[in-house]
């Protein structure tokens, strides 16, 4: 698979992705209608569907359905959407630009912006208890799935990162600190994305173990490309604020480790998650080429 074919590969799944979530998030013209806007302007103001596209992409590797997966990457997204929104707030990294728009907080307020995060949220887990598959999915499995979820997201997982990260604002942090930070604010939903698009697709406990690792390393190399990005990405190109970090005290890679320890981590992160992909053959190939692009991307 080319460089060329994997941007077709995600823009190909981001496009089927924005249709479903179209289809699951409530219409603008019902009550309440400045809530379902608010929850719609951030989810389609143009992410990458960077976990979306990693949880099909794992489906594929075990030679799943994809279709089995589509409700649970979309509420992956809706979790991760709330997590920007409430991540932007002035009580937290207090952003202006998200996605390439003003963040919704300042299009909304932020009562608004709160409840919309709050919204996608518990929205998400409605579309993953629903059986909207039509009964494919073993109860069993859309269990696990809804676990695998919640844990992720919760104080194990992504809350539980985010609160250690507004903890070291401007605090000199150690590195297993900063690790801890990441793994959790970021990796968790990027791990969790990758091992539930694993087990719906039917994944046996190897491939599993691997994709889980994968995603492991993924997730915080994905984190460690964010913090390169703050310091070097053009702020049009990536859609948000740049130097917030450092305008935050923000302990990064980059603040901690310098920019160019900080890429031959996140090359070392690309060959050890490359590893764990040794046995899945070509069916794996859209992984490898997204992990070159989470550590490559310039937004
Ligand atoms: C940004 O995530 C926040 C992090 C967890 C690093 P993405 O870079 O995936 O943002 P979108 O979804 O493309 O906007
Ligand atoms: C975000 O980390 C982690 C989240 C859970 C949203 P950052 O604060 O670095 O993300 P950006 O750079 O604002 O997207
Ligand atoms: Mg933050
Ligand atoms: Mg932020
Ligand atoms: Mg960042």
């Amino acid at each position: 698979m080319s460089s060329l074919d994997i941007k077709t590969y995600l823009k190909d799944i981001a496009t089927r992705v924005d249709d479903a979530l179209d289809h699951f998030l409530p219409d603008e013209d019902r009550m309440p209608q400045s809530l379902h806007k608010a929850m719609r302007y951030s989810i389609f103001a143009g992410g990458k569907r960077i976990r979306p596209v990693l949880m099909m992409a794992a489906c594929d590797a075990v030679g799943g359905h994809r279709d089995h997966v589509m409700p649970a990457a979309c509420a992956m997204e809706m979790i991760h959407t709330y997590s920007l929104i409430h991540d932007d707030l002035p009580a937290m990294d207090d952003d202006d630009f998200r996605r390439g728009q003003p963040t919704n907080h300042k299009v909304f307020g932020e009562a608004n912006a709160i409840l919309a995060g709050d919204a996608l949220l518990t929205e998400a887990f409605v579309l993953l208890a629903n059986d909207e598959t039509g009964g494919v999915v073993d109860p069993e499995v859309r269990r696990k799935v809804i676990q695998i979820v919640a844990r992720a997201a919760g104080c194990a997982g992504m809350v539980g990162g985010q609160v250690v990260d507004m903890e070291s604002e401007g605090q000199d942090v150690d590195l297993p600190t900063l690790e801890y930070i990441h793994i959790h604010k970021t990796g968790a939903l990027i791990k969790a994305s990758i091992t539930i698009g694993a087990l719906l697709g039917g994944a046996d406990d190897q491939s599993l173990k691997k994709l889980s690792r994968y995603g492991e390393l993924a997730g915080l190399a994905f984190q460690i490309a964010d913090d390169i990005l703050d310091v070097t990405a053009d702020q049009s190109e990536l859609g948000k604020d740049v130097g917030s970090d450092e305008a935050r005290g923000k302990a990064t890679y980059v603040s901690l480790l310098g920019l160019r320890q900080a890429r031959e981590r996140a090359d070392e992160l690309r060959d050890m998650a490359m590893e764990t992909l040794s046995d899945l053959g070509e069916k794996a190939e859209p992984l490898r080429q997204i992990m070159k692009f989470i550590i490559e991307r310039t937004s």
